[in-house]
């Protein structure tokens, strides 16, 4: 395989409109939900990204027919009467998402094995409350081999779960699985992001039975089987906030078509404070709605902290801290939910940012440009934040590893130039060289 890298020219700014489709850390939670009927389910607005094609593989090793129609963005699954219960470690450590067949299989089949992932470059990511809530469902499960093996011969019954922490993964797992438990399920400290509402929704057409979505108590009540279903999934919020935030930095003016400007309220709220316009767009006859950011001037410093949704997206992190880099002033940023963010901040030092982390604290003391330079993505947002920081950077700034920037961000180098900006992509000569 040719390793690819981003080529960034500085001092483009970013302008015209650019549409999101729907949410990568939707569509995987809905693609693995096809599972729990037999038949086709058809999910819409499905983005063209590497993460999707991983799990469109590991649906079919479980016997499931998988069509991608890439012209309508669509992708349908049609699942046997019953499903494979195996995913292997190839699939998941390339995909740690992989995790979410763990509730469907279990109810569904009754026995589950998914391979464990591994750590990987945001933190350790343990999966403590995915399998404690299982257990409390009734299921029994034992690490071996590297594998998590859940079995529950009798079926699960529901139960009230408790989570230490509002986990995204571990509530879709839970969900999952009680919507075909014997009874009534509550789900206490429950995640409340866009991506869990969206799944509420999209079993409740399948037939569950749920209340609550959004909030924090997720009320399940199990039903016997459930049907098959069409749906759309909801828009990316972080591509939709990247997006914003390059725009501000840039000193841009974009409008983000399909962009919900309610799912990142705080997001766009730190912009207005750091000297954007933001405002809501109506759809018309001939466009969607969404929102478009208009700044024309430097950046103000802002301070930010990172928190489960409502509060400020971790996936943004890489964003915030780019467009502190430039801005007038210093600013504080934390880091609440994954230890490892800050892997970020070293390539973006070496962009000549001024960034200090001490713990989960960062200080970002802005300066008038970066300076291109050769960095390195370590992850999805990592990624898409340095060839954001390239662009308010003076020459040429290359990304390495871009293949971190495909599981998430579909066209985006396509989509930037259609901004108005140079940014490109080419083989890694480095990369080569290593013999990759
Ligand atoms: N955690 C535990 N135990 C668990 C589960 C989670 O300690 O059993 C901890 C994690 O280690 C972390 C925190 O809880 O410190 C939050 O983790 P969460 O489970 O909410 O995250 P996730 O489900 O693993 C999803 C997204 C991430 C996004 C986070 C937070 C997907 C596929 N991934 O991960 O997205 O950052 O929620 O919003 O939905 C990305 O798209 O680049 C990405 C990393």
């Amino acid at each position: 395989m040719v390793m690819e890298r981003f080529r960034v020219v500085g001092g483009g700014r970013l302008s015209g409109d650019v549409r999101v489709t729907g949410a990568k850390n939707s569509v995987l939670k809905l693609m693995a939900a096809a599972l729990l009927a037999e038949g086709t389910t058809v999910l819409e607005d499905v983005p063209d990204i590497l993460d999707t094609a991983i799990m469109a593989e590991l649906l079919r090793r479980l016997g499931c027919t998988v069509e991608h129609d890439r012209g309508r963005s669509s992708v349908s699954i049609t699942v046997p009467a019953m499903p494979g219960h195996e995913a292997d470690y190839d699939l998941v450590r390339r995909m740690r998402a992989s995790i979410c067949v763990l509730g469907p299989l279990l109810a569904r089949c009754g026995q589950v094995s998914v391979a464990r992932p591994g750590g990987d470059n945001i933190g350790s990511r343990p999966l403590d409350m995915h399998i404690s809530g299982l257990q409390r469902l009734g299921a029994t499960i034992e690490t071996e081999h590297g594998n998590i093996l859940a079995s529950a011969p009798q079926g699960l019954a529901g139960a009230t779960i408790w989570l230490d922490f509002p986990s995204v993964g571990a509530t879709e797992n839970i969900l999952m699985a009680a919507v075909l438990a014997k009874g009534l399920t509550v789900i206490d400290n429950a995640a409340r992001e866009p991506e869990i509402v969206d799944l509420c929704e999209m079993l409740a057409s399948m037939g569950a039975s749920i209340s609550g979505a959004g909030t924090s108590t997720l009320e399940v009540e199990g039903v016997e089987s459930l049907r098959p279903t069409r749906h759309v999934s909801v828009p990316d919020r972080i591509v939709a906030g990247t997006w914003a935030y390059a725009a501000a930095m840039t000193r841009g003016d974009v409008t983000v078509r399909n962009g919900r400007p309610e799912h990142l309220e705080i997001a766009l709220d730190k912009l207005v404070t750091a000297g954007a316009q933001v405002e809501r767009v109506l759809a018309t006859d001939e466009a969607e709605g969404g929102f478009r950011v208009v700044m024309d001037r430097r950046p103000k410093a802002v301070d930010v902290v990172t928190l489960p949704f409502p509060g400020f997206a971790t996936d943004l992190l890489p964003m915030v801290l780019a467009i502190n880099s430039v801005a007038e002033g210093a600013a504080m940023v934390t880091e609440n939910v994954f230890e490892a963010r800050f892997m970020f901040v070293d390539e973006l030092a070496r962009l000549g940012a001024d960034v200090r982390t001490d713990g989960h604290h960062c200080v970002v003391r802005g300066r008038q440009r970066l300076s291109g330079a050769p960095v390195t993505a370590h992850d999805i947002r990592a990624g898409a934040g340095l060839v954001v920081a390239g662009l308010v950077a003076d020459g040429v700034t290359t990304v390495a590893d871009a293949y971190h920037v495909d599981r998430g961000y579909p066209g985006f180098a396509d989509q930037l130039q259609a901004l108005g900006v140079e940014v490109t992509r080419e083989p890694d000569p480095d990369a080569l060289l290593a013999g990759e």
